[in-house]
């Protein structure tokens, strides 16, 4: 077998983990990682690197004659990165912007699930409070109420609790409010070449932050495998009902999945549920599961990314069980911005540790600390097409129209390549009442560069669905 150069991008324990498990496979000559961690560094080689930035993930994978590109985190997957990676003709492990819809939005894997038969909790989509409220008594409590959108598994309650309900749903922009899985929660994982999946063995994570199973839901702060108390068959079953069919729908629709389908899963008194689908290694549990496996990881990788799964034979494991604990510094959660506040005391004029505070509050929902902090770092760098952006969407939440539309400005003009910038500014021309082929520009605009950049298809759809909204209720 020929000898592989693998490049993986992020800098997680999950990351660390493929790192290693990489480095142990005979067939790969040399492991790089970006940005990685000090853990990585012990088993490849570390590169500064934006991971969200696809033009710079492909040309660092061909400056390092990269064989083949493993993406960990699936906020670059859902940002399209896998789609430069693949254009530049580089093998890579990670499905294409429009498949990772599956784990970007929770409406995109219900309507997936719906349409290839696989069994799900019961949901309704709310774009309104009304809605929520109807939707939440029609199900009755514990309330399940999720954020439709990437929240890092913070996005989602579950509470006996209405107000509570009810009050984290009004933080969001769409909701998702579901029927209530009783029963215990396994993660499944399989490699998928966008046709021909290999299943992992199944694994077992813990969310919720506390001692005991209590508290907020987190991404995940331990897990374990093999679970012995599993049903017998589950994972055919799983593969049966759950993730093949799901993997053919996609293929059906123009956007084959390559890359790790990884199906939550909740064993209720009903039967087999799915609670979410991720699009990539799930962490915590690929710490345990990859110290298990003993088939090369490279090799089954490849095939995957190169659509050679069916000359695979099944995933070899390991006889001994595996556990991994997540050690995190007090407070971790919601709580951790106070710890990132610590840090920009310190290093006032750190921009980027500044965006990752604003970032931090406004997925918690907290806009004027968002705004401060994009403020801060676009005074600090005024160029900084983020900071400049972050800012132009929290002015425009808040109806600061002439704040929103300098920033925006800004925006579009230190990074011409997002399209969001322009659906903002479209959208504050028409709260300021600007006449209708301003911001339709700025609408196709918008839809040009997303095509351009092969972003999100969701984004051009988006912003045509937007444009054509808004041409209507001005014509
Ligand atoms: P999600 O982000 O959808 O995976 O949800 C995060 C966690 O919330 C899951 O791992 C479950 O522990 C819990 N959860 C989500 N949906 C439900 C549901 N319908 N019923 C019970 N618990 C749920
Ligand atoms: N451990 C849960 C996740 O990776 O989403």
């Amino acid at each position: 077998m020929s000898e592989l150069t693998v490049l993986v991008i992020g800098s997680g324990g999950r990351e660390h983990a493929l790192a290693w498990a990489l480095s142990r496979d005979p067939g790969v000559r040399a492991v790089h990682c970006a940005p990685g961690n000090p853990g990585t560094s012990r088993v490849g080689t570390n590169h500064p690197l934006d991971p969200m930035d696809g033009a710079a993930v492909a040309s660092l994978a061909r400056s390092l004659a990269s064989d083949l590109v493993v993406i960990g985190p699936e906020a670059p997957l859902v940002a399209g990165v896998a789609d430069h990676v693949r254009e530049a003709g580089i093998p890579v492990f990670g499905p294409s912007g429009a498949a990772a819809m599956l784990e970007g939005s929770k409406a995109f894997a219900k309507e997936i699930m719906e349409a290839a038969g696989v069994p799900t909790a019961d949901a309704r989509l709310c774009v309104s409070m009304d809605e929520v409220v109807t939707a939440l008594d029609e199900f009755g409590p514990p309330y399940v109420v999720k954020d439709d959108g990437l929240a890092a598994g913070k996005g989602v309650i579950v509470t006996g609790d209405r107000d509570a309900a009810l009050r984290h749903a009004a933080g969001c922009r769409r909701v998702i409010v579901e029927e209530f899985l009783d029963g215990p929660e396994v993660s499944l994982f399989a490699l998928s070449d966008g046709r021909t999946v290999l299943p992992f063995e199944p694994a077992q994570d813990f969310k919720r932050v506390g001692d005991g199973d209590t508290g907020p839901n987190t991404g995940g702060m331990g897990a374990y495998t093999p679970l012995p108390w599993a049903p017998p068959g589950l994972v055919e079953d799983v593969v049966a009902t759950v993730i093949q069919p799901t993997v053919d729908e996609l293929a059906r629709r123009g956007t084959p999945f390559v890359g790790l389908v990884y199906a939550g899963l909740a064993l209720t008194s009903r039967g087999l549920r799915v609670v979410e689908f991720n699009a990539r290694f799930g962490d915590p549990e690929t710490q345990p599961l990859l110290t298990r496996l003993k088939t090369p990881l490279g090799r089954v990788l490849l095939a995957a990314a190169t659509g050679t799964l069916a000359d695979e034979p099944p995933l070899e494991w390991g006889s001994g069980a595996a556990v991994a604990v997540v050690l995190a510094a007090a407070g971790f959660g919601r709580e951790s911005l106070v710890w990132l506040r610590r840090a920009a005391d310190a290093r006032p004029r750190d921009v980027e540790l500044l965006l990752l505070l604003a970032q931090s509050c406004a997925a918690t929902e907290q806009g004027d600390c968002a705004r401060r902090f994009y403020g801060w770092a676009a005074r600090l760098e005024p160029q900084n097409d983020a900071a400049q952006l972050g800012l132009g969407l929290e002015h425009l939440q808040q109806g600061q129209l002439d704040e929103a539309r300098v920033a925006l400005a800004r925006a579009i003009r230190a990074g011409p390549g997002n399209p969001r910038a322009y659906e903002a500014a479209a959208q504050v021309e028409r709260q300021r009442g600007r006449p209708p082929r301003e911001f339709a520009a700025l609408l196709q605009a918008a839809g040009r560069v997303a095509r351009v950049e092969q972003r999100l298809e969701a984004q051009v759809q988006v912003a045509a669905a937007a444009g054509q909204t808004m041409l209507a209720a001005l014509e």
